[in-house]
This record gives structure tokens, sequence and C-alpha cells, in this order.
């Protein structure tokens, strides 16, 4: 493996060229792919034999077209080149066995010559010899091996990129909205996620309620999707509403904790999570940052603790000093007036909720992700606020009512 920093050193006699540039949303929710203009154009004026330009970058439908005219205008001949579209599929924090074990490889090309030089490529994946291989690494459960191939058109495969984060994210406000209707209905969305989720046709996976979706791709996606549908002359409603139930979802737990406190003005809260979701650093669009953002307006003290994301965080809350950041999750509790989970860490489910308990001004935790369930928070003596669950109050305890009488 090679590194260089000089595009046409990297393009030197090579026969597949990778595009995994990014296209960052523009003012309107346009991708913008002016970095991937850039790139083309250079690829176009260092071509010296054929060359078969893969598109990783998640673009809007049309852009391989739109980068053949590029190469060919910018002096690189038709026989020198194709272009196909491979998108990727990866989430941040499992990408490795993502790449490695993929539900599908989608191959986007226009012609067979592209499609034969991709498929020889992805050959240890497509026919599983890399998951019998002496160095591979572990397969997660439920791995599809051999990795099962989706042979398209590039504008189809273009499209099935950000349509699958479209659904996904549809499914994760879906599940939002039925949260909100149990809860004043007396519901459980757990029940009824365990309900739905059995139907194959549905299945139970992205139905995980909270406090809506956040990173670097889904809102991003959604808004270019839209976009790309916009000016097409289609008018995608579905997906407006879809950003709006994610964005309430967050105004909705903040209300929540309003309401648990009476006033937020002058309340100490410790925050668990501040990452975009657990397993990553990324603070991109996350969640729990616009909460934090909301309860800061309305004059609270926040204590706010990450396994990994602290650092990034940070950079969000220049010289505020209404937050500070704790090392630890009961540091993040001690002397709060409630607890709120902004993100779904697998650690803090083994936290020693007795000692977090004690730590804190009052036993308030708001479970933004429903990391814990209502009967092992009225066990440890917590009033437990969650997402489409009913509040769980506990019968007090001996130290409770003298905190209390406190
Ligand atoms: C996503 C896609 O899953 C991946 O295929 C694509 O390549 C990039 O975008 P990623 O952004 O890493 O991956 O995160 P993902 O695990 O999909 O979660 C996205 C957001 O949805 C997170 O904020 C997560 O907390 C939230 N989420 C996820 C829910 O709120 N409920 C769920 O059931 C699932």
């Amino acid at each position: 493996m090679r590194f260089t920093t000089s595009l046409s050193k990297g393009l030197g006699g090579v026969a597949m060229v990778f595009i995994a540039v990014g296209t960052p949303p523009c003012e309107n929710g346009e991708a913008d792919v002016s970095v991937l203009d850039a790139v083309c154009r250079e690829i176009a004026r260092s071509a010296d034999g054929f060359k078969l330009v893969i598109v990783k970058s998640t673009v809007p439908v049309g852009t391989n077209e739109r980068i053949a005219r590029v190469l060919q205008r910018d002096g690189a001949h038709p026989s020198c080149f194709r272009v196909a579209s491979n998108p990727e599929f990866l989430r941040e924090g499992t990408a490795v066995t993502d790449f490695l074990y993929p539900d599908r490889i989608v191959l986007g090309c226009n012609c067979p010559r592209s499609a034969d030089l991709l498929t020889k490529l992805y050959k240890p994946l497509l026919d599983g010899s890399y998951a019998v291989s002496s160095n591979a690494i572990p397969a997660p459960d439920n791995a599809r091996i051999p990795a099962h191939v989706v042979l398209t058109s590039s504008a189809s495969a273009e499209l099935i990129k950000h349509a699958s984060n479209a659904l996904l994210a549809t499914k994760i406000s879906f599940i939002n909205a039925i949260a909100n209707i149990c809860e004043v209905n007396g519901a459980d969305v757990k029940e009824v996620v365990d309900g739905i989720g059995t139907d194959q046709r549905i299945g139970s996976k992205f139905l995980k309620p909270g406090i809506g979706y956040g990173g670097s791709c889904f809102p991003k996606d959604l808004k270019a999707l839209w976009a790309v549908a916009h000016e097409g002359g289609y008018d995608f409603h579905l997906l407006e509403d879809v950003m709006q139930i994610n964005k309430e979802q967050r105004a909705q737990f903040v209300r929540k904790v309003r309401q648990a406190l009476w006033t937020l003005k002058g309340k100490r809260l410790g925050v668990l999570g501040l990452a975009f979701k657990g397993g990553t650093d990324d603070v991109r669009e996350s969640p729990a940052i616009a909460v934090i953002r909301q309860l800061l307006e309305e004059g609270s003290y926040i204590t706010a603790y990450d396994p990994a994301a602290t650092s990034r965080a940070r950079v969000e809350f220049p010289a505020d000093a209404q937050i500070t950041f704790a090392t630890s999750a009961y540091a993040a509790a001690t002397g709060a007036d409630a607890l709120l989970v902004l993100t779904e860490w697998e650690e803090f489910t083994a936290l020693d909720l007795e000692r977090l308990r004690m730590r804190m001004k009052q036993p308030i935790l708001l479970d933004g992700r429903n990391l814990f369930s209502p009967q092992q928070m009225k066990e440890a003596g917590f009033i437990y606020y969650s997402v489409g669950r009913a509040e769980v109050v506990p019968e007090l305890e001996p130290d409770d009512s003298s905190r209390e009488a406190a």
C-alpha cells in the first residue's frame, strides 16, 4: 500500500480508481459535488491507458453520467475510461466488518467490461474465499457469506444508496411517531416493536425509538434525495415529514425533562452521551448535542460524560460556563437534579445504578434511548422516564425518603 499527496503519482499505471471524496450538503440541501468535479478533471488530464473510475462517494442519481462527460470534455478519450458506481453501506464503528461481510455489494455498471473488472476485484468476498482464509477478520453473527452481488445500472446504484438511507431514517421516524402515540395512550413501544418487528416483511431492525437519528449520513442524504426529487419536479414530502418528526423528537424529549423538573432554569443536569450514536466519537448532527443546546438555552447547568466523544463535543460549546465535562458517568451524576441518557452506549447498561442514584440530588433518570427497562429502574429506586413507555415511580425506600425530606 502506498500513500501519496500527488494525484498524478497515485494514478500512474493503475487500472481502477476509487473516488471517495466528501459530498457535503449545500445551503439548499443539494450535495456539493465540486470536489468530485475537481478530481475528475485531474483524472482526465493524467490519463495513461484504460482506467475504470469507480464512484464510492454518495452522490445524486445521474452523477456517473456527468463524470463521463467531464472526463471526455477535459481530454480523456472515451475508449480510455469507464465510470461505475459502487456505493458503500458502512456504519461508523463497524466499518471494517461491514466492508468484509456486507449484506450486498452493489455494482452499478453500464457496460460488461466494468462489471467484469469489479466482479474480479471483489472475488474474495463474492466466492467466500476471504472468510475462510487464515488471516480473515472473524465474521459477525448472521454474516452473509459469500456476499450477495446486486448488478445494476450506475443510475440505479446511485439511487440505491440514497433510498437505503432514506428508508432506514423513515423507519426510525415512524417508530418515534408511534412511541409518541404510545405515551399518550398507555401502550408500550417495546411491545409494539416486538409485535410489528416479527413480521418478516417489516423486520425489527432500525425500529429503536429515542431522540432521533443523527450523524454525517442520514441528515445529509435525506436532504440530498429530497433535492434530487425536487429538481426533477417531484415533491417528496414524505422525506420532509421524516426530517420534521426527527427534529420534533428532540424537542419532545426536552419537554419531558422540563415536565419532570417543573422548570429547567438553574437545574443541574447530568448527561450521559454526546456522540450521535454509541461506539463512535462523532458528534456531527448529534441529537445529544441538539438536546444539550436547548437545555442550556433554558438555563440548565450540565455536566456531561461520553466514553469517546468529549473532546469533539467541547468544540461545540466554546467557553460556555454552563457546561462542564466529566470523566465518568458517576461524576456526571454527582449532585444532579436529573440524569439524562442521550446516546446508546452499551457501557451505560453496565453502570452500578445504586451508586449512580446515591450521588444524585434527586433520583430522576430520563432515558432518551430506552437503554434501561422500567422494571429495572423501579427496582433501582429511580423515577424513570423513557420514550414510548409509561413513567415509573418507585416505592420510596428509607434513604430516599430521608433524602426527599432533606
Ligand atoms: C448509516 C447507515 O446505516 C450506513 O449504511 C451508511 O453507509 C451511513 O449511514 P451510521 O451513520 O454510521 O450509518 O449510523 P447508523 O448506525 O445507521 O445510525 C444512524 C442514527 O440513527 C444514529 O443516530 C442512531 O442512534 C439512530 N438510530 C439507529 C435510531 O435512533 N434508532 C435505530 O433503530 C437505529
